[in-house]
């Protein structure tokens, strides 16, 4: 007997065995037609994946619509859910075990021959990012899209219930230094000026803390004009947070209390995640870089004490020079690199201009004669080399690199190495390694040796007293990252709250009274009028969803992305624009507009 019921809507993976023989409703996209002698099988698509809907020609009407359909059509069907015959059911989709029966079918619209298949793993980037609408119902961004709002609703789940208040701050702003170009708008009523996009929140949300807010959190979005990545785009998004009367250890503990809830909503983690600490300092001296990728198991080892008597020009020009490094990095079975993979890393050093990538590989370590190939061996006494082997507890099968340089070339293409060796090797653990990178220095040397901060100039010094000692790069400041797999996915600090001390911060890294006055004259200005003590910290949307759902790059976790060139295919934006818009901007362009 056929079951008494008012039509209901489906998804296509909603429906199976139980709603054998009831009348149902569905709407989706044509995923393939095939004609089988007569009968008609159409695979019916929609967010929820697909369905098999039969076309009998009894029905001669819907038969003949059915004979019209091609890919991408967007129709309604009306029909009778039917058990598949044994051999023709499909384990691979969640309605494999039924069909539709189509009694009725209505063609909502046509669709071109689309340019690739939805669902092609191999179809070229830009080209999805030219049909985005037809990319995003592949089952992969639908997955990604729908991850990413789930993960917003547990953020903002998270905060409303630890009474954060959630805070729009504006797009149209001043610029705020977080070390990128700013991206530029010009303003028609006051002719000749600009409002800058926010590169982040930064001095908005700490205004708020001056206007008693107490705990503030945004999704926000940020533009920074910088050298595109796999991840990093123009325009991203934050979790941008700030609290009054806190603590580093209170910022840290709410964190991680975050991504515990995380990993447990959407994760299906049942285990408190761990959370290693690690200073700066040692970050990069074990590590070459601030971001190190826990799951590898590969580390420097410093190595300028054993080889400062050594003549060979490669490790003596370095000896003495405090500004350098002389490292060696142990790859346990690195034996197995080939010359040409060791050319090929060779080459991947000198991008960080290393200038050469000296080695032992090591068959035999107690064999120095025979068992220790190596190009610079011959430059090399016993002594030094048995050192050396000791220093990273070389074993039989073991291979060493060198690095000998200016400390930034060692640490940026030793980092570089280790990432790249711990891939190549199949060398990373399968596990979730959280990180804080903690007791940064306030300051750093820019390309042109000028002092430059490390977060931005809003991050408290640790002890404000040596702001005016001899070396300010010695300086720590109250400065935290958190490292998601090597991935820098938060940073933030405490802030300074004086506006005595946040001058001087702008005298040290050189600018001028005037400079402050006209680019943070009304920050200063709110420091005046009773300033609580703050933090807080800011995370990269982005980033965290393409590590939790294991993605290349951030592109794949935005509806919309750019592409490496800063550009949208689907609207070719940015564009040409009217000469009459730009008269009314009081705009020209040097060169004239196409
Ligand atoms: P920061 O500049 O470290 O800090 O940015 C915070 C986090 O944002 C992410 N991120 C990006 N993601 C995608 N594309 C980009 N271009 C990009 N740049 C940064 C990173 C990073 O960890 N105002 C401070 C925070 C604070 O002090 O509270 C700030 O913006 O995951
Ligand atoms: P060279 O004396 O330049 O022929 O170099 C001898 C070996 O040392 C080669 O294997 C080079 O790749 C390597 N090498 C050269 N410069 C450096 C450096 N600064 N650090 C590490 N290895 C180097």
């Amino acid at each position: 007997m056929k079951k008494e019921r008012s039509m209901k809507r489906y998804y296509c993976s909603q429906v199976n065995e139980k709603n054998i023989d009831e009348n149902i409703m569905l709407y989706g996209w044509v995923a393939k037609r095939r004609d089988h002698g007569g009968i008609i099988f159409i695979d019916l698509r929609d967010h929820t994946g697909i369905i098999q809907l039969v076309f009998n020609p009894e029905n001669k009407n819907v038969f003949q619509i059915a004979e019209s359909i091609r890919s991408e059509y967007v129709i309604h069907a009306k029909g009778i859910v039917n058990q598949r015959q044994e051999g023709s059911i499909n384990k691979e989709i969640a309605s494999g075990s039924i069909e539709i029966i189509v009694s009725e079918l209505e063609i909502f619209n046509k669709s071109d021959n689309p340019p690739f298949q939805i669902n092609d793993p191999d179809v070229n980037e830009d080209m999805r990012l030219q049909y985005r609408y037809l990319d995003i119902r592949s089952e992969e961004m639908q997955k990604n899209i729908r991850f990413r709002s789930k993960l917003v609703s547990t953020i903002r789940d998270y905060f409303l219930s630890n009474d954060f208040v959630d805070i729009e701050t504006p797009i149209l702003t001043k610029t705020t230094p977080e070390g990128a170009r700013d991206y530029l708008v010009p303003s028609r009523v006051h002719t000749r000026q600009f409002f800058a996009l926010p590169q982040s929140p930064q001095l908005f949300k700490q205004t708020l803390m001056m206007g008693a807010i107490d705990k503030y959190f945004q999704i926000a979005k940020c533009f920074r004009d910088e050298d595109l990545r796999a991840d990093r785009q123009p325009e991203f998004t934050q979790l941008d947070v700030e609290l009054s009367f806190v603590d580093q250890e209170e910022i840290i503990s709410l964190v991680e209390g975050l991504c515990n809830k995380i990993f447990q909503e959407l994760m299906d983690s049942q285990d408190q995640l761990v959370f290693k600490r690690m200073s700066y300092n040692e970050a990069i001296q074990n590590y070459g870089c601030d971001k190190p990728d826990l799951r590898n198991p590969l580390q420097l080892t410093d190595i300028k004490e054993i080889v400062k008597n050594v003549e060979f020009k490669v490790f003596s020009d370095h000896v003495g020079d405090i500004n350098s490094r002389i490292t060696a990095l142990k790859v346990p079975n690195g034996v197995v690199l080939s010359r040409k993979d060791i050319d090929d890393l060779t080459n991947l050093v000198k991008k960080f201009n290393a200038k050469g990538l000296a080695y032992f590989k090591c068959e035999k370590i107690n064999d120095i004669d025979n068992g220790i190939s190596s190009p610079i061996k011959k430059f090399l006494d016993k002594d030094t080399i048995n050192n050396i082997l000791k220093a990273v507890d070389a074993k039989d099968g073991d291979l060493i690199f060198f690095s000998a340089d200016h400390k930034d070339v060692v640490n940026s293409s030793m980092s570089a190495l280790i990432r790249r060796l711990g891939n190549q090797l199949d060398m990373l653990t399968d596990e979730w390694k959280f990180l804080w990178v903690l007791d940064y220095p306030l300051f750093e040397k820019d390309s042109d040796g000028n002092p430059t901060s490390i977060h931005h100039p809003f991050t408290a010094p640790l002890d404000s007293n040596e702001l005016s000692s001899g070396d300010i790069y010695s300086i720590k400041s109250k400065a935290y990252d958190l490292v998601l797999n090597g991935n820098e996915i938060g940073g933030g600090s405490i802030r300074i709250h004086s506006k005595e001390i946040q001058m001087k911060i702008f005298e040290i890294l050189n600018i001028s009274k005037s400079e402050m006055e006209k680019k943070f004259g009304f920050f200063l200005k709110s420091l005046s009028y009773g300033c609580p003590p703050h933090g807080g910290i800011a995370f990269g949307i982005d980033r965290l969803v393409m590590l939790l759902l294991n993605l290349e790059s951030i592109r794949e976790t935005i509806a919309f992305p750019k592409t490496q060139s800063s550009s949208c295919l689907m609207t070719n934006a940015p564009s040409d624009v009217d000469n009459e818009q730009l008269k009314e901007l009081s705009l020209s362009t040097i060169k004239p507009i196409k």
